[in-house]
C-alpha cells in the first residue's frame, strides 16, 4: 500500500544557549558561547498507509511531541527525511496546514474568552472552508460529540471534557487527510475517553 506519511532516519537536536545561575548569570548567558544540545529524536523511520490508525508510544521525553511537530511543519528536523502527503512539511507548511488537523492535549487552539462557536467560525475564514461544507461537519460534528449544549458557552466555563471535544471538532472542521492527536484524552475520565476512543474509531 502506499504510504501517506514516510519518515526516513530523522534526528532533532535541540541547541540552547547555557544559562548561568545567580546575580549576573543573565548577563554572562547573553555572551556565552556555551550551549547545551539536547537529542531529541534519534533516527526515526517508519511509514502509514491510507486508512492506518497508528499508536506512537514511548515514556516522558521520548521524543513524541517533537515527532509530531515535525510532521506539522512546526519543527524542522536537523536530518533526515519526513513526508506528510508526499510533501516536506516545514517546506509547504501553509499547505500541508490545511490537509492535516491536529489536537495537542496540553495546549488549546479555542479561544478563551470566546464562544467555542466564534473559534469556529474563525476557523472556519482561516481554512476557507464552503459554507454549505462548515454547515453539514458542525452538525455532523456537534451531534457526534454531543456538544450541542454548550456551542455558545466561552470556552472559559467549560468542563474538560467538554472543552477537549470541541478541540478534536475545531480540528475536523475543514476534513483533513491527517488526524495528528498528542494526548488528546490527557485529563479525561474513563467515561469520556472510551468516548472519544469510539469516536476516533468511527
Ligand atoms: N523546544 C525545546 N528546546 C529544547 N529541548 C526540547 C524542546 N522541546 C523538547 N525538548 C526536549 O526534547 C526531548 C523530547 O521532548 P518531547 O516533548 O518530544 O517528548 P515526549 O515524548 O512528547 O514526552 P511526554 O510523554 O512527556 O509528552 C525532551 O528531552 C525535551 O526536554
Ligand atoms: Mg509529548
Amino acid at each position: 500500500m502506499e504510504s501517506i506519511i514516510s519518515v526516513r532516519e530523522v534526528f532533532k537536536t535541540f541547541r540552547q544557549p547555557k544559562r548561568f545561575p545567580g546575580p549576573g548569570g543573565a548577563v554572562r548567558s547573553i555572551f556565552s558561547r556555551d550551549f547545551t544540545e539536547v537529542r531529541a529524536v534519534s533516527g526515526i523511520s517508519f511509514d502509514i498507509a491510507a486508512g492506518e490508525a497508528v499508536g506512537y508510544l514511548g515514556p516522558n521525553g521520548a521524543g513524541k511531541s517533537t515527532m509530531i511537530k515535525m510532521m506539522t511543519g512546526i519543527l524542522v528536523p536537523t536530518s533526515g527525511t519526513l513526508t506528510v502527503l508526499g510533501r516536506t512539511p516545514h517546506q509547504e507548511r501553509m499547505i500541508n496546514a490545511g490537509e492535516i488537523g491536529v489536537v495537542f492535549g496540553q495546549r488549546s487552539q479555542l479561544w478563551w474568552d470566546l464562544p467555542v462557536s466564534d473559534s469556529f467560525s474563525l476557523h472556519r475564514r482561516i481554512y476557507d472552508i464552503p459554507d454549505a461544507r462548515y454547515a453539514e461537519n458542525l452538525s455532523y460534528l456537534s451531534a457526534m460529540l454531543a456538544m450541542n449544549s454548550y456551542l455558545d458557552r466561552p470556552v472559559r466555563q467549560l468542563s474538560l471534557g467538554q472543552r477537549m471535544r470541541a478541540e478534536i471538532a475545531m480540528a475536523l472542521l475543514h476534513d483533513p487527510k491527517v488526524l495528528f492527536l498528542d494526548e488528546p484524552t490527557i485529563g479525561l475520565d474513563v467515561v469520556a475517553r472510551t468516548r472519544c476512543a469510539n469516536f476516533f474509531r468511527r
